[in-house]
């Protein structure tokens, strides 16, 4: 199946799948912190979910074994909740939800902090949310997937980091990875143009020393080669006529 343009009815459903979504990562700041486990960050988001009418779409996606993908320092994503460790002061973690909501798909992710971060994994947050932003402020009808992914590249390169490669946004509504594939580095136009009525995810994966990943032995959680920090950010957006709607924007977000 090609790009899809979304209807009016379908951008609606949209709508009030990425709010719910929005709304999992608005509830769960407040339970992130030391001692807490993953699992039960999980658990609290699982419950959240099914109250209000929805399914966590990881959970069975592919075998994946949870509600939500909970990604921890050195993880750069797919990160499996579990009950084994539970959080230290100063850990960084992504907390990635998506819904289904009467049959469409909300897609969102952002960094906490368990207590106090250090300056250097703090910095790395707020590029890694700036690279989503920039990316962000690209998108229009005419505009093309490339100017995204160069925005991020270009952000993070200035700032040291690096973009893992291995992953990229997607579209999305009926589908959890619809097509297109949405880079987060490129050149300037090039690629797929963009058109309105479409809805995709961007999700920039960035790390705080070189780009490469591997999968663990579990078949999902993917970390650094190298051990160093990775964060990410994930918004899903629609194109309108006059440029983007920030579809899963969590209340008094504001841009970076
Ligand atoms: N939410 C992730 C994304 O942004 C996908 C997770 S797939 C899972 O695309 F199976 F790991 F949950
Ligand atoms: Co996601
Ligand atoms: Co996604």
């Amino acid at each position: 199946m090609s790009v899809q343009i979304k209807t009016a009815e379908e951008i609606e459903k949209m709508r009030v799948a990425c709010r719910l979504a929005a709304s999992v990562l608005e509830m769960i700041g407040e339970h992130v912190k030391p001692g807490v486990t993953t699992e039960e960050l999980d658990r609290i988001c699982h419950e959240y979910i099914v109250e209000h009418g929805a399914t966590p779409a990881p959970l069975n996606y592919k075998g994946f074994p949870k509600s939500v993908c909970i990604s921890v320092n050195q993880v750069i994503c797919h990160g499996i909740p579990n009950e084994k460790k539970a959080l230290k002061n100063g850990d960084i973690l992504n907390i990635d939800v998506t819904v289904i909501k009467d049959g469409y798909h909300g897609d969102t992710s952002m960094m906490f902090v368990a207590g106090k971060a250090n300056p250097a994994a703090e910095r790395l947050n707020r590029v890694t949310r700036e690279c989503l932003f920039r990316g962000i402020e690209m998108v229009r009808p005419g505009a093309k997937l490339g100017d995204i992914g160069a925005a991020i590249q270009k952000h993070a390169e200035a700032n040291h980091y690096s973009i893992v490669r291995e992953y990229c946004g997607h579209g999305i509504g009926q589908g959890f990875h619809e097509e297109p594939q949405v880079m987060h580095f490129g050149k300037p136009g090039t690629g797929l143009e963009l058109q309105e009525g479409m809805t995709f995810t961007i999700e920039p994966m960035v790390n705080q020393g070189k780009r490469h990943s591997k999968v663990l032995p579990d078949g999902w959680t993917v970390v650094t080669r190298d051990r160093k920090l990775s964060a990410q950010w994930e918004h899903t957006v629609l194109v309108t006529a006059e440029g983007y709607e920030i579809l899963t924007l969590r209340n008094g977000e504001e841009p970076a």
